[in-house]
């Protein structure tokens, strides 16, 4: 496959949103072409799934029916966006990939047989070059969210946002596990550090995975901040 593929994953309130943004500037730059997109959903036919998972209209599934939507979300969603950017050779920048049904379903007790069954059928051989894990630790997110929601019109936490301290804990856990057992594909950044530091450490973690890749298709490959 031609393209880029970064997966960035993390609790709420991590700075995903934030730095997925920042790094797609960084990469414009260089004159390449950046896809952003985000899960559950990322496809028309993704959205409508995703209205209903966050909106706990899948709670009545229970845990098993629930990941299996999000898997026919994710499977919709490399089908008709990640699957098609990546072989017109695009950076695709994706907010939350299988490694969140992994941890989050996963948390929720759900077999991890069946999870990995379900996580195969529904990427189908698209699997992130590099996952950024932005970790952070739960209070710090979950504080950033509350500040969040009291200053925007995002409404009340979601399903997955109005869960308790220890299941956020669990859950990093879970994802800081995922990072040691396939470090070969995972960095892990200090995500309670400034937007700009954490930028920074992104950026790098980037220019090591795709060293030669960067200077592709650029105009003239570094930024004019970093040529001095
Ligand atoms: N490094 C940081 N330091 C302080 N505040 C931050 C930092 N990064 C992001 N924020 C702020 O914290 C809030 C959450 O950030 P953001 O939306 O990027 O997180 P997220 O991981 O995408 O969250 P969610 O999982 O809820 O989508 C935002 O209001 C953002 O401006
Ligand atoms: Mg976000």
């Amino acid at each position: 496959m031609p393209g880029h593929f970064i997966t960035f994953e993390g609790g709420e309130g991590a700075g995903k949103s934030t730095q997925i943004a920042r790094l797609k500037t960084y990469l414009e730059g260089l004159g390449l072409s950046v896809v952003v997109t985000r899960e559950p959903g990322g496809s028309p036919g993704a959205e409508k799934i995703r209205a209903m998972l966050l909106s706990g209209g899948a709670k009545d599934l229970g845990p098993r029916g629930e990941a299996m939507l999000f898997a026919a979300a994710r499977a919709d969603h490399v089908d008709t966006t990640i699957k098609p950017a990546l072989e017109r050779g695009d950076w695709v920048l994706c907010d939350r990939y299988a490694d969140s049904t992994w941890v989050y379903q996963g948390e929720a007790g759900v077999d991890r047989d069946y999870l990995k069954l379900l996580e195969t059928a529904a990427v189908a051989g698209i699997y992130p070059d590099l996952t950024i894990l932005i970790d952070v630790p739960v209070e710090v997110g979950l504080g950033r969210v509350a500040e969040r929601s009291r200053t925007d019109d995002s409404g009340g936490p979601d399903r997955f946002e109005g869960e308790e301290l220890k299941v956020h804990q669990r859950r990093r856990e879970l994802f800081l596990e995922l990072a040691r057992s396939e470090s070969y594909r995972f960095a892990v950044i200090d995500g309670a550090k400034e937007p700009a530091e954490v930028e920074t450490a992104i950026r790098n973690a980037v220019q090591e995975t795709f060293a030669g890749d960067l200077n592709e298709g650029g105009a003239s490959g570094v930024t004019a901040e970093e040529a001095h």
